[in-house]
């Protein structure tokens, strides 16, 4: 994959994907997003019931979902294991040019960014006391997993250059990984997706989409 670092509204680094015409995030702002649409309406919605939170994240990519719910977990005190699967790693030319910890002003999280990316596939570790990381360099399609999520970041690539993501099998894999009351949040709010998620089992919210973006949806486990 050819893939080239831009900047988006808010300062903060995307990358585009010339292949597929896609970016990795809204052009309007990428920590934006990823803080509206899976720190924001998925992981500080969910009360910790258990003393650790399970989270799945569909495409690791830039790490930036994965760093800024490291920084949640330091400021609330509580504990997660992080899950995130990805297809295409990233060479460490581009991941050690993203700018996200300069500007979340936590220039702290930098060497936990780096171990983040270089840390082992397929191999469990701790990225600090209250956050361990497991990548696995599969793709969604061969991921299996016992019920065990509490919260899924679901941020794969569209449904128009990849519709093979968004599928009745996908949903039905990800709802019975998930415990009951998890939920399951995304940035994409097409109808075709809601009825998918519906289909599946899930009980589909349309929520405020981050800036740029109208709607996002939050699909319960319930
Ligand atoms: C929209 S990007 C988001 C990445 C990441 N969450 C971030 O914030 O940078 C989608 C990610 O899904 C990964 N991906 C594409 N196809 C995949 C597949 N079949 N299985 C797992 N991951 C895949 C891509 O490589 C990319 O990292």
């Amino acid at each position: 994959m050819n893939r080239t670092i831009i900047q988006t509204g808010d300062g903060s680094h995307t990358l585009y994907v010339q292949d597929l015409g896609e970016r990795y995030h809204s052009i309007h702002g990428a920590i934006q997003e990823s803080v509206h649409v899976f720190i924001q309406s998925g992981l500080r919605q969910h009360e910790p019931t258990a003393d650790v939170l399970n989270i799945l994240e569909i495409g690791l990519g830039t790490g930036l979902n994965a760093l800024l719910t490291l920084i949640e977990s330091e400021k609330s005190g509580f504990s997660i294991k992080y899950t995130a699967i990805e297809a295409f790693p990233l060479e460490k030319e581009l991941t050690s040019q993203l700018n996200y910890t300069g500007l979340l002003k936590a220039d702290e999280y930098q060497p936990a960014f780096e171990l983040l990316h270089s840390a082992e596939w397929n191999k469990a570790i701790c990225i600090s006391e209250r956050f361990e990381l497991l990548k696995l360099h599969i793709t969604l399609e061969t991921a299996m997993f016992e019920p065990q999520f509490q919260i899924i970041y679901f941020d794969a690539f569209g449904p128009r250059v990849q519709p093979e993501m968004w599928t009745d099998g996908v949903f039905l894999k990800l709802y019975s990984s998930m415990l009951q009351n998890g939920c399951l949040v995304t940035y994409c709010a097409k109808g075709e997706v809601k009825r998918t998620l519906k289909r599946a089992g899930f009980t589909v919210e349309t929520i405020q989409g981050p800036p740029g973006k109208r709607e996002m949806v939050r699909a319960w486990k319930r």
